[in-house]
């Protein structure tokens, strides 16, 4: 697994404290909090976890199985480009499963990690309504389509050099 390092600024720790304030004395705060927790550092890492479970006076467990229960939460934080291979049945069907294990051998990340230069996130996706053009990748949005595994390297070297 990619190491990624907690990179939190002091106006971040400000602004989650505040919404901490704000919601401390609700009875399941922990739901908004963990949202506002997700805007401000656009994922949830450990060490705010341990904050949100302390100043809520809650177990960190507990923290923890909301934040991995809920697929709107990510422990991990997402790259400057976001990949996601569809792993739909149209496009698994025609190969969809080797077009993200080239991306992840060609980022050394699993898909669901980012890199450690924070670059890029790797994430699979359910069916995008593209299935004519299966097997499908997106990229920040742009969809790349009738993909070969082999192509992937020169797609990837675009936004490497961007
Ligand atoms: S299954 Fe991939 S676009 Fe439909």
């Amino acid at each position: 697994m990619a190491q990624i390092d907690f990179d939190g600024t002091p106006e971040q720790a400000a602004a989650l404290k505040s919404c901490i304030d704000e919601h401390r004395a609700e009875k399941g705060a922990l739901m908004p909090v963990l949202h506002e927790a997700q805007n401000i550092y656009g994922y949830l890492p450990a060490e705010v976890q341990e904050v949100i479970a302390e100043e809520l006076g809650i177990p960190l467990a507990e923290v923890y199985g909301v934040a991995t229960f809920y697929s709107q939460f990510s422990l991990q934080p997402k790259g400057k480009h976001k990949i996601s291979v569809c792993l739909g049945t149209a496009c698994y069907v025609k190969g969809s499963d080797k077009i993200l294990e080239a991306v992840e051998k060609e980022l050394h990340i699993t898909c669901g990690e980012c890199t450690a230069d924070r670059k890029f996130s790797l994430d699979s996706c359910r069916c995008v309504g593209a299935c004519g053009l299966a097997p499908v990748m997106i990229v920040d949005g742009e969809v790349y389509g009738k993909l070969t595994a082999k192509e992937v390297p020169a797609i990837l070297d675009k936004y490497m050099k961007e």
